[in-house]
């Protein structure tokens, strides 16, 4: 049995530095090096100040405070922490290419031909290189091809191994999910080394929940598991936009269609499309891939997933427009949340970003709030913009304050507790409230004379 002492962690990103954290705490034999070639994320990673880590988790500071600088440690020396690591997980981006063949739906894999280029370079001995970025199938043959291409003859003992290790995490649990998880998935060809990684996770995870799979199923499942969590969250928010013309509610519907055990009531929860950095990239690779081999009625099943998500962002901004007659210029809407979804700063692929630009394009002011993304991440998603055309502002009541409307984008936990009352005195009237989480008490709001959208609630029909 091949016993892991080092780690390297090619990447500090969302999910190597959680990921890599909870190993530490689970295996304080294990010396543990996250690198990273953003120095500043580095530099966050390393801040005595734990509010300002790069990742916002709940549960995380409490285990960086644990490990880090014990047998968890971040820096940008790639070379000593390849040099010396027997395992590397490479947990860089992969985000959609932007041209040439394939843009718009393959992976950009530089990031990953990258690290497999330095890793063939500066490792010594035996490497086990480990698969974390979610990726393509078949990239660990071109991984492979390029740790073995290597021309070293100083050293003759060089040799590695090429495992696939899918993460499952979900932004916002990503310590919950990493502690006790549905399943570990572990794709190889080289079984010593898939027991050396198994061996890792033995030490909190249970034997029965390690799964091995060949490393094409093990790439391919990362993907396939995406996609039906969008499909998903793509079928209820179709059913959403039905609700609202016949009069039926998406939450009791939900709450029907999810009580049979065979389709479950996990991830049927309607809104304003789904966001993050992943679904939308993984679901066109495997519509790329599909097309590449000529599965064409299998790409085009797919692609509809994502139009839908498209439809329904494009649908929220036009109802708003609708309700205000037509035209915001010279309206002030207020924007509650920015981020993909609560418990994030993460803002990668968030709804609030189309929907705020076609807010500001009719003409709109916006007022933004989000209690954990900063004003420099919503600047960077709205950077085409016009800088006058929205303001940020840290207190959620200032952002709310002689507005004509309130759309709710994310659904913190603090916004279903609001003063309404509090907020009724400062608005403009008629005021209008887009809840697109369905996370607001319609009747409590129409009381107090509030106008009321809420996605999915088919008691809008007026
Ligand atoms: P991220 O952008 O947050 O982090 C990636 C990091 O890799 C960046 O900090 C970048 O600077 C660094 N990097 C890129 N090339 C490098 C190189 N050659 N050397 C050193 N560092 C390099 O990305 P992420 O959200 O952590 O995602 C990483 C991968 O994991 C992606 O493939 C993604 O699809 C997958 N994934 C993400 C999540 C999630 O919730 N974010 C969940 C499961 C899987
Ligand atoms: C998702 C998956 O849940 C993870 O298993 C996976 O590892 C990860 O992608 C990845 O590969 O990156 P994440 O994107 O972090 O995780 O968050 P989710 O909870 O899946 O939410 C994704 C989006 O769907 C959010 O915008 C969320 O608001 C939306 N959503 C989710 C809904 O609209 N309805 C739901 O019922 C669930």
């Amino acid at each position: 049995m091949i016993a892991i002492k080092k780690i390297c962690c090619i990447g500090a990103g969302y999910v190597g530095g959680p990921t890599m954290a909870v190993i530490a705490k689970y295996c304080p034999n294990i010396q543990i090096q996250v690198v990273d070639i953003n120095k500043e994320r580095i530099d966050s990673w390393n801040n005595n100040d734990l509010s300002k880590l790069p990742v916002f988790e709940p549960g995380l500071p409490e285990i960086i405070k644990a490990v880090r600088g014990s047998n968890l440690h971040f820096s940008t020396n790639l070379v000593d922490a390849i040099k010396n690591a027997d395992m590397v997980f490479i947990s860089v981006n992969t985000p959609i290419k932007k041209s040439g063949i394939g843009a718009g739906q393959s992976s950009d894999l530089r990031w990953v031909e990258a690290c497999a280029r330095q890793i063939s370079k500066i490792a010594l001995g035996h490497t086990i290189v480990v698969e974390k970025s979610t990726l393509p199938v078949r990239t660990a043959k071109t991984i492979k091809e390029i740790l073995f291409a290597t021309n070293d003859n100083s050293n003759k003992e060089k040799s590695f191994s090429v495992l696939s290790n899918p993460e499952f995490l979900a932004e916002g649990t990503a310590i919950k999910d990493l502690e006790s998880p549905d399943r570990v998935l572990i794709g190889g060809e080289d079984l010593e080394a898939m027991l050396a990684l198994k061996d890792i996770y033995l030490n909190w995870v249970t034997d029965e929940k390690i799964i091995f799979t060949n490393l094409w199923s093990s790439e391919l499942s990362k993907l396939s598991a995406n996609a039906f969590l969008a499909q998903r969250i793509s079928s209820i928010n179709s059913i959403s936009a039905i609700c609202e013309v016949t009069g039926a509610n998406i939450q009791e519907v939900a709450n029907a269609v999810g009580r049979d055990k065979r389709i479950g009531d996990k991830f049927l929860k309607a809104g304003p499309a789904f966001g993050g950095s992943c679904f939308k990239k993984d679901i066109l690779n495997l519509v790329y891939l599909s097309k590449y081999y000529g599965l064409d009625q299998v790409a085009e099943y797919w692609e509809k997933v994502v139009d839908i998500n498209y439809w329904q962002k494009n649908r929220i901004y036009e109802e708003i427009v609708k309700r205000l007659f037509g035209n915001l210029f010279d309206k002030k809407i207020a924007i509650l949340g920015f981020a993909f979804k609560a418990n994030t700063n993460d803002t990668r692929e968030s709804p609030a970003i189309d929907i705020c630009k076609n807010l500001i394009n009719e003409g709109a002011s916006l007022l933004i709030h989000d209690y954990k993304v900063s004003e420099k991440s919503i600047a960077k998603d709205l950077s085409s913009l016009d800088v006058n055309s929205w303001e940020y502002l840290p207190n959620v009541y200032d952002v709310i304050m002689e507005t004509d409307a309130m759309v709710i984008l994310t659904e913190w936990d603090a916004y279903k507790k609001l003063d309404w009352e509090r907020i009724s005195l400062h608005v403009r009237r008629p005021f209008w409230i887009f809840d697109t989480r369905s996370i607001l008490e319609v009747d409590k709001l129409e009381n107090l004379g509030f106008n009321i959208w809420q996605l999915g609630n088919g008691s809008n029909i007026k």
